[in-house]
């Protein structure tokens, strides 16, 4: 598949915010994904990318990246950089990106072919359940890993009003991707459905 019928499927499935399509057509999959995989980036399917990671399959990218609900100019924290795919759709759409990742060589990789491809975020190495306390409140908070619990300081982290997407779970199998929403002390939630992610390593 090519890039354009990526996005037309990803439509198809259900996902309409055309911010969110206009990025998944714009930023290189390609160049995130293995080079010997090349020829199938734009599959939809996860990929993986070394050090037991995985790229997400790009429908999940483009749900939980909708689901965050974002205008331009927002906040927005990531936990799991990884290949730094999702990075650089957020930093696409015009978001002020904050992503962290615990993996020396991938943090290293993904920073650096973010800067290479002109996108312009905050990278950290270290270990996302802390959040990034120096930054907050978020916008937005997006977990590419899958916990077994929320971490209580990413809902701390997160501002009045802000969504967090995040799957819970076992570590092996299949988890919920939940859309948690925050007013005042009250916390909404609301179930995106099943996924399958790798485990969000916890201290
Ligand atoms: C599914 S992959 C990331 C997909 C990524 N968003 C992308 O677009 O390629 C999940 C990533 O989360 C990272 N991770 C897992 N637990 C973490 C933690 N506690 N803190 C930071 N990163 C973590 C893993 O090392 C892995 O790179």
């Amino acid at each position: 598949m090519d890039q354009k019928g990526m996005v037309e499927l990803i439509r198809t499935r259900g996902v309409r915010d055309p911010l969110v399509l206009e990025a998944m057509g714009r930023v290189p999959r390609h160049r995130f994904v293995p080079e010997s995989q090349r020829a199938y980036a734009y599959d939809d399917h996860a990929m993986s990318i070394g050090c037991q990671q995985t790229i997400s399959q790009p429908y999940i990218v483009a749900l939980m990246t909708e689901a965050l609900d974002l205008q331009p100019g927002n906040r927005v924290l990531e936990i799991g950089t990884g290949s730094g795919y999702q990075t650089a759709i957020l930093a696409d759409m015009g978001m002020d990106v904050y992503t962290i990742e615990r993996i020396p060589e991938l943090y290293t990789q993904a920073k650096s072919l973010l800067e290479e491809l002109g996108y312009t975020v905050h990278c950290r190495l270290g270990d996302g359940y802390y959040g990034w306390p120096e930054f907050a409140p978020y916008d937005g908070i997006i977990v590419t890993a899958a916990p077994e619990e929320v971490p209580p300081p990413l809902l701390e982290q997160l501002a009045d009003g802000g969504c967090l997407v995040i799957p819970t779970g076992p570590r092996h199998g299949y988890q919920t991707l939940w859309k948690i929403i925050k007013r005042g002390d009250k916390i909404a939630k609301l179930d995106l459905g099943g996924v399958a992610f790798v485990p969000f390593v916890t201290p």
